[in-house]
């Protein structure tokens, strides 16, 4: 048995996530923690909310709360979310966490020892009337170049440009309005990224395996230009991880936060710990997955992002594990993903703009969406979301070929033989050829889940739902039962054990159809198929089952129009 980490890239607590965030990272790390976990192998499938920095500050101040229950609230909202779309994580944690803050304090006190850390002395924006230093997204003014005069301090949203804090005439505070702001001197912790530039080329040279996308991200960082830049990790926030080596105070850094970035990856450790915590296990439980003194060394450990996470990923967070000196699991493969976009457009969180995952399952069952978003995962390229290929795929592959096929077969044994297997008759070859051929499918299917190959997968599933139904097409049982009723009941069983076979192979998928199949066969047997003529005739001759209800309604003309316009404009 094989023991598999996954970590989904963490997503950011200010607001509820978009379809394209969810095929991003989260859905396909549950297709294959799913998968994993159904050929029999230990799985760790962790995943959290980003709670700290701008955006969440931001975020609360717009819903007029105070940023912990912000966070608190919302959290529990994107957990129920998850939990409703079958995201199947061992632990959905907070990066707010007590046991994030205090690993990303013990990896901060690790870094400074290792020589790692050094402070510089910034120029920034103070308000007076705040009490604080402002970000820059936190200053407003006059744009210089177009003289819209709610610009922010890092862009004018009204002409684009690019700006400076200084740039803005007539700055004043976006938090108080308050013009009295001066440039006072502050100290920032950088995090020499710089010298470990060998370390991290080495480390990457040594993934031989990774897709050039992924890699040649990280080179691109590495080489061009200056070479690796140290990165500042720190940040004049109220809300975040506070500045400590260890359980130490830091001297000149009192009232400073560690920057979101990071401490949000540190958040894939401090995760498993809160899972054991949360079942009261010993530490050993989380460490084996994580320390490779204490049993990772056998872990196999998958990241999934966006490609927008790579740099993070390949760069920064391995500096910070690499630069401690401690033995901790290092990512082994990192599979990212390009962007979704909606109807000719971005989605777009802060414009509203697309389909928010509430949304999407007050309209259809999550399997509708696991199914289309997964099949049309944006993998090799960016790919698009229309309602009309929408349509079109739930209803000719889930309710045409999948649910017809579990409809005409349940209701033809019950109306021909009753509702149990029916008995006698012997396979012949049509049998074995089906029986070669979805053998060489479901080897196939496994090689491509197994390498994460997203759409090639969801291909080769529906290739094997097509398979079964035109052997039933041509096998035609119920012209058969009129001359030959033996061989027409062979036929019945080989289709009721395809349900069976199906719902198993479909599981990562679409979980709660593959559940209402299995419960409609009367069974918990969810074995694999490692001999398909075996998994075959799992449902003896004899055994009960019912007609389940229709699993996919078809998508009407009228709901799609109806859709289109209703999700045409952005929510507020
Ligand atoms: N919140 C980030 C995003 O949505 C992802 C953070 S991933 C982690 O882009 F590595 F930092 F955890
Ligand atoms: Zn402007």
């Amino acid at each position: 048995m094989a023991r598999i980490l996954i970590t989904s890239a963490i997503p950011y607590i200010n607001g509820i996530k978009h379809l394209g965030n969810l095929i991003g990272s989260q859905l396909p790390a549950d297709l294959y923690a799913r998968y994993q976990r159904g050929r029999g192998n230990e799985v760790m499938f962790l995943c959290a909310t980003d709670e700290h920095g701008t955006p969440a500050e931001l975020a609360a101040a717009k819903a007029g709360k105070p940023v912990a229950d912000y966070c608190a609230d919302m959290y529990a909202v994107q957990a129920d979310i998850a939990n409703r779309f079958g995201l199947s994580f061992d632990h959905f944690g907070r990066s707010s966490s007590d046991q994030n803050k205090r690993l990303t304090q013990h990896f901060a006190g690790k870094l400074d020892e290792a020589g790692l850390i050094r402070e510089v002395s910034e120029k920034q924006v103070y308000s007076n009337a705040d009490g604080r230093f402002l970000p820059d997204r936190y200053i407003e003014g006059t744009c210089p170049n177009c003289g819209y005069d709610r610009a922010r301090g890092d862009q004018c949203e009204n002409c684009t440009k690019q700006l400076d804090p200084t740039d803005l005439i007539e700055p004043r505070s976006a938090i108080s309005g308050s013009t009295d702001l001066e440039i006072r001197e502050t100290k920032h912790l950088y995090l020499r990224q710089s010298a470990m530039k060998d370390q991290l080329d080495a480390w990457i040279d040594s993934k031989a395996d990774w897709p050039i996308l992924t890699t040649s991200i990280a080179k691109k960082w590495l080489h061009d230009g200056d070479g690796l830049q140290d990165r500042g990790i720190t940040r004049d926030l109220d809300w975040g991880v506070p500045v400590k080596k260890g359980d130490q105070d830091w001297p000149g850094m009192e009232g400073k936060v560690f920057y979101v970035w990071f401490d949000a990856p540190i958040e894939y450790i401090a995760c498993a710990k809160e899972w054991a915590d949360a079942s009261g296990k010993p530490d050993a439980e989380w460490e084996r997955w994580w320390r490779t003194d204490k049993g990772a060394d056998d872990v196999r450990y998958v990241q999934f992002m966006g490609k927008d996470n790579v740099p993070f990923h390949t760069l920064s967070f391995p500096a910070t594990i690499l630069g401690s000196g401690e033995p901790w699991k290092m990512v082994d493969h990192l599979k990212s993903f390009n962007y979704l976009n909606y109807d000719g457009g971005q989605f777009s969180t802060s414009q509203g703009r697309g389909v928010f995952m509430d949304q999407a399952l007050e309209i259809l069952p999550a399997d509708y969406w696991r199914w289309w978003l997964l099949s049309h995962a944006p993998e090799s390229s960016d790919s698009e979301f229309t309602w009309e290929n929408f349509q079109q795929s739930v209803n000719k592959d889930l309710a045409d070929v999948l649910g017809n096929f579990v409809s005409r077969i349940t209701k033809f044994c019950r109306s021909k033989f009753s509702e149990a297997v029916p008995e006698g008759g012997t396979f012949g070859d049509r049998e074995q050829e089906l029986i070669a051929e979805l053998t060489r499918r479901v080897r196939a299917y496994e090689g491509f889940m197994e390498a994460m190959e997203v759409r090639k997968s969801a291909q080769e599933l529906r290739a094997i739902w097509v398979a079964g139904n035109e052997y039933l097409q041509s096998a035609a049982p119920w012209s058969t039962f009129k001359e030959d009723p033996e061989q027409a009941a062979a036929q019945v069983r080989l289709g009721l054990n395809l349900i069976r076979l199906y719902a198993v192979l479909s599981a990562p998928f679409i979980p709660e159809t593959s559940a209402r199949m299995l419960s409609a066969m009367n069974t918990l047997d969810t074995s694999w198929p490692d001999q398909v003529a075996e998994a075959l005739e799992a449902l003896p001759a004899g055994h009960a089952f019912t007609v389940p209800d229709v699993l996919f309604a078809k998508i009407t003309d009228e709901q799609r129009e109806d859709w289109e316009t209703r999700f045409a404009g952005t929510r507020i």
